[in-house]
């Protein structure tokens, strides 16, 4: 019982902390680290590296995290193919629930946990 509502009081606490429009709370990153752990892992892996052919590599310092946070989440929520790509990311990466929200929380897990600035 006291359990639970301390999952709860701690997630209203996150969605005040966005709310607040915080840049990168530690709040939001790890909720995207749990939103990340959920689908995205299974194809772009726990180092961000990418576990399938066409799948891109996140650590790289000029790779894909070095788009806009608002361009990276719009292309989670929308899905994204590269010209000439052998593989497209699906629209809001199989979490159909997925928010506008969530996804630039994810954006901000992934700038922490993937590279290095
Ligand atoms: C079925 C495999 C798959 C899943 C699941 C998946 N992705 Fe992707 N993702 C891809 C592929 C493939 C690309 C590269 C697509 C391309 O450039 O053509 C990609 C690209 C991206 C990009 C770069 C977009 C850009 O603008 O270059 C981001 C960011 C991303 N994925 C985040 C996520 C997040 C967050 C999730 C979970 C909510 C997720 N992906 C789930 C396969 C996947």
């Amino acid at each position: 019982m006291k359990r639970s509502f301390f999952l709860i009081a701690s997630l209203a606490a996150g969605v005040l902390a966005h709310s607040a429009g915080a840049a990168a709370s530690s709040d939001q990153v790890e909720a995207g680290e749990k939103l990340y752990n959920t689908t995205c892992v299974a194809c772009h892996g726990a180092d961000g590296k990418g576990k399938l052919p066409g799948v891109p590599d996140f650590t790289k310092s000029d790779g894909r995290l070095s788009k806009g946070d608002d361009v990276l989440a719009t292309h989670i929520m929308e899905g994204f193919k590269s010209p000439g790509s052998s593989m497209a990311m699906p629209a809001k990466g199989g979490i159909s629930s997925l928010t506008m929200e969530q996804s630039e929380a994810i954006v901000q897990y992934m700038r922490q946990a993937f590279t290095s600035d």
